[in-house]
C-alpha cells in the first residue's frame, strides 16, 4: 500500500497566515501540522509516502521530512501548480502509484485514533474504496455519507444544504488499483476541482464502496479556519499534558513500528535535545 499526502492548496481562508508559508507547515501545538497526517499514515504500515505540495513549498516540505530515511521510509515530492481538486492527486501520482492500492491523507486533516490500525486491518482493506464517517454538528461543511445499517453506502453528497445524515467523510481514503483510470476519466465539477466524493461516486456505482464509523473516543479535527486551527493545538495541548503522550509524532510510530531502531531514534531525539521533544522520544526507550 502506498500514500499520498496532499499538502497543496492556498491556504486563503487563514490568510494573511499563509500568504508566504504553506498552511500544513503551520504548527499545531508542537509539531508541524503535515507530521499528524503523516504518522496517520506510518501508524497503518504506510511507509512509501509521496508528498504533494505548492512549487514554492516544495524545499520546505523537503528540509523538514527529507527522504523519509531517517523515519525507516520512503518519501517523494510531486507538486500541483494549482489546486485542480483534491482527486487530481492521482493524477499527479499516477506513476509513483504504479499497480499498486493507496491511501490519500489530506495534509490538513488530524486524526486522534489509536485504534486506527486494528480497524484497518479488520476490514481486511484491499478491493473497492474504503472510507471512514465522522459524526458532526456541521455536516453541510463536509462530504457527507448516507448508509444503511449495515454499513452499506447510500449516497455520497459534497457540502449539502439540507444533509441527509450528520456523519462527515474524513480526508482519509483507501483505495483499490482502479482509482488511477477512475480519476482520469472525471470531469471537473462547476467549481473547476476534480472532486473526491465524484471519485467515490464511481466506487458507488460499481457497489465497491466501504463505509467504517470512526468509533467513540476517536477523533477527527479540521485546521480549516482560525478557531478550528488554534482549537486542534487545544485539543492536542490537553491531551499530550494529561497523558504525557504525543500525538502525531511520526518518530514514535515509526519507532514502535520497528522501521527504526533505538540508535536511530536516538540520533532524532539528540537534534531536539533542547526542547521537551527530545527527552520524550528518549523515554520511548525505557518504555
Ligand atoms: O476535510 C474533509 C473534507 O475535505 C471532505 O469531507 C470533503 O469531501 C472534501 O471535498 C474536502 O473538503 P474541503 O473543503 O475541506 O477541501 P479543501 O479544498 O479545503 O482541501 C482540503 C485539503 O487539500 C487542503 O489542505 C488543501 C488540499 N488541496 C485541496 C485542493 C482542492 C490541495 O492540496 N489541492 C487541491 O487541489
Amino acid at each position: 500500500m502506498k500514500g499520498i499526502v496532499l499538502a497543496g492548496g492556498l491556504g486563503s481562508r487563514l490568510f494573511p497566515i499563509t500568504i508566504s508559508v504553506s498552511k500544513q507547515l503551520m504548527p499545531v501545538y508542537d509539531k508541524p501540522m503535515i507530521y499528524y497526517p503523516m504518522s496517520t499514515l506510518i501508524s497503518v504500515g504506510i511507509k512509501d509516502i509521496l508528498i504533494i505540495c505548492n512549487p514554492r513549498d516544495v524545499e520546505l516540505f523537503k528540509n523538514l521530512l527529507g527522504d523519509g530515511s531517517k523515519y525507516g521510509c520512503c518519501f517523494q515530492y510531486a507538486t500541483q501548480s494549482k489546486p485542480k481538486g483534491i482527486a487530481d492527486a492521482f493524477l499527479i501520482g499516477n506513476e509513483f502509484i504504479g499497480n499498486d492500492q493507496v491511501t490519500l491523507i489530506l495534509g490538513d486533516n488530524i486524526f486522534y485514533f489509536p485504534s486506527i490500525a486494528e480497524r484497518i486491518e479488520d476490514n481486511k482493506i484491499k478491493e473497492g474504496a474504503h472510507i471512514f464517517a465522522y459524526h458532526v454538528s456541521d455536516p453541510s461543511r463536509y462530504g457527507v455519507v448516507d448508509f444503511d445499517d449495515n454499513n452499506q453506502v447510500l449516497s455520497i453528497e459534497e457540502k449539502p444544504s439540507h444533509p441527509k445524515t450528520n456523519y462527515a467523510i474524513p480526508g482519509l481514503y483507501f483505495f483499490d488499483k482502479k482509482v488511477t483510470d477512475y480519476a482520469k476519466a472525471l470531469k471537473p465539477s462547476l467549481r473547476g476541482e476534480l472532486e473526491i466524493t465524484d471519485l467515490l461516486q464511481i466506487y458507488l456505482k460499481e457497489d465497491s464502496l466501504n463505509v467504517m464509523k470512526m468509533d467513540k473516543g476517536t477523533a477527527w479535527l479540521d485546521t480549516g479556519t482560525f478557531s478550528s486551527l488554534m482549537q486542534a493545538s487545544q485539543f492536542v495541548q490537553v491531551l499530550e499534558q494529561r497523558q504525557g503522550l504525543k500525538v502525531g509524532c511520526i518518530e514514535e510510530v515509526a519507532y514502535k513500528r520497528g522501521y527504526i531502531n533505538k540508535n536511530q531514534l536516538l540520533l532524532l531525539a539528540d537534534k531536539y535535545a533542547n526542547s521537551g521533544y527530545g527527552k520524550y522520544l528518549i523515554s520511548l526507550i525505557d518504555e
